[in-house]
């Protein structure tokens, strides 16, 4: 009888844990005000901190802006949103990062890599896939769809990365017959086809003339509605562009996170201040 009971409340108890796991991700979206949030993320290579204890909170549909001296670990911190180190030898990363505030533990890997794009500082187009391939690439490696599907989503991801224009009347032409500033819009196209809800972009435009600079921080603006944007940039200009938040970095400490407005005009530390006004870095 004893048993029946327990058996019965174990039943009711495993029924409550799959309702919760089974929420549909838009209703875990709707559920929580910030996409991404970090809890005293600290990785290290080989012993060494390169990034400690980063606690931040990244409101969904915002451009945040990272900004912060060379070898401040503003490369490191991304790739650690984007779980990379666990493929970088010597490197161990602790503390805690949250997407819809759950932890990422809750999450199944895959599902989480496929919630969080990177986009690098230089293009990297797979050099011997068509523009149509390579954007289509992320998405075969999953599973297979159907020609329609596909097609669609080439054409919405060229829109949103602002190179429909240019590529429609050429999708079956390799990658590497694209310039700079294109074959870069063809990665963030890349990275949206495979529909994450944060992307990350580590300098995406400081290899390009102003014009694919200017087209580039279009889309990030443009794509703010839909996704939430965390940009790495040493271009001052750039960042209170495109940005609502600004983080400072420095010596591998968040020194300060505010309204890109804020960090610009009024920063709350003096450290802030100095590099913005470019007293060093
Ligand atoms: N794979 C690695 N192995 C060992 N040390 C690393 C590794 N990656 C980064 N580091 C170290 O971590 C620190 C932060 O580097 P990181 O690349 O994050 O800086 P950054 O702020 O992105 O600089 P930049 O503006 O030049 O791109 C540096 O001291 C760097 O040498
Ligand atoms: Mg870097």
């Amino acid at each position: 009888m004893n048993d029946e009971k327990i058996t019965a409340e174990a039943v009711l108890t495993d029924t409550e844990i799959t309702q919760e796991q089974e929420l549909t991700s838009d209703e875990i979206y709707e559920k929580s005000k910030f996409a991404l949030e970090t809890e005293n993320l600290t990785v290290s290579f080989y012993g060494r901190e390169a990034i400690s204890d980063i606690n931040v909170k990244y409101r969904k549909h915002t451009v945040n802006a990272i900004i912060g001296p060379s070898g401040c670990g503003k490369s490191t911190f991304l790739r650690a949103l984007n779980f990379m180190h666990d493929l970088t030898p010597g490197a161990v990363v602790s503390g805690s990062i949250k997407i819809h505030g759950r932890d990422i533990s809750e999450y199944d890997m895959t599902n989480v890599r496929r919630r969080v794009g990177m986009v690098f500082q230089k293009p990297n187009p797979f050099p011997t896939m068509s523009i149509y391939e390579n954007v289509t690439a992320g998405l075969t490696l999953h599973k297979r769809h159907g020609r329609r599907i596909l097609d669609e989503t080439v054409e919405k991801s060229l829109r949103l990365a602002g190179l429909w224009e240019e590529t429609k009347d050429r999708l079956k032409v390799s990658a590497m017959a694209l310039s700079g500033g294109q074959q870069q819009r063809l990665c963030i196209a890349r990275t949206l086809a495979i529909n994450p809800e944060i992307i990350l972009f580590d300098e995406p435009t400081s290899a390009l003339d102003p014009i694919s600079t200017s087209k580039i921080e279009e889309s990030i603006h443009e794509l703010k509605k839909d996704y939430t944007i965390i940009v790495v940039t040493h271009n001052m200009q750039q960042a209170s562009r495109v940005s609502d938040y600004t983080s400072f970095f420095f010596l591998g400490k968040l020194i300060e996170h505010s309204k890109t407005r804020t960090v610009f005009t009024s920063p709350k530390n003096k450290l802030t201040e100095e590099y913005v006004i470019g007293k060093f870095g």
